[in-house]
């Protein structure tokens, strides 16, 4: 089972899946605990890339991403859910959907193409996306920024709005959860939605 967890900057995703994987665990499965960009040595470099490095073009933005994820399915992810083990991943294929398809325009369809040739088409069996508006989510950040959560006002919204829209592109798939509410009742609903699937 393959679940992820999205939603824009601030707006909870490593708190929940911190939780969904200590509730998990808790149960007597094999859980993978990782994240995006990351997961794996080279993923941890684009990481450090992407994030702190230079300025770049919006599609070597996408293709930095996309070499990160390529690596994460292939070394890490597909082996784990071949054995049977879960995997929540913080961040996967929809951050770059809405970042750079939505945020940096380069269009969802275009990133899609991308990433699913990269990842021979694996996509999440379970995607929680924790929606908050831009302002709510300024308001949770922290003193230092990292070179994508420094972008202009236009694209944060962007991508805040972006993150809406996909809940209703793949319905069977990804679930919209209010990310105002608190850790507690949203754990809850993500416990709720595992249980059922
Ligand atoms: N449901 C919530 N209500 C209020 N504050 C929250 C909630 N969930 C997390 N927080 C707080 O908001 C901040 C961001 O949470 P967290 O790191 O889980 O978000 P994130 O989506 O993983 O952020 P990033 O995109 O920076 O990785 C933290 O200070 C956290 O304690
Ligand atoms: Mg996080």
């Amino acid at each position: 089972m393959f679940v992820s967890f999205e939603g824009p900057d601030w707006s909870g995703k490593s708190t929940q899946a911190a939780r969904l994987v200590e509730w998990l665990r808790g149960e007597g499965r094999e859980v993978v605990a990782t994240r995006e960009p990351g997961g794996t040595p080279l993923g941890e470099a684009v990481r450090d890339l992407v994030l702190h490095g230079v300025e770049m073009s919006p599609w070597a933005e996408a293709a930095l991403f996309a070499t990160a994820r390529a690596e994460h399915v292939a070394a890490l992810i597909q082996p784990a859910l071949a054995r049977g083990a879960w995997v929540v991943c913080d961040r996967y294929v929809d951050s770059s959907l809405v970042y750079q398809g939505i945020g940096r325009e380069l269009g969802v369809d275009a990133v899609l193409g991308l990433n699913a040739t990269v990842t021979e088409g694996l996509l999440p069996d379970l995607t929680f996306v924790l929606l908050l508006d831009a302002e709510a989510a300024a308001a949770r950040s922290g003193a230092e920024l990292d070179r994508i959560e420094r972008a202009d006002e236009p694209f944060r919204r962007r991508v805040a709005d972006g993150y809406g829209t996909l809940a209703a592109r793949f319905p069977g798939r990804v679930v919209a959860l209010d990310a105002s509410r608190t850790p507690d009742e949203l754990e809850e609903q993500v416990r709720e939605h595992v249980r059922r699937s």
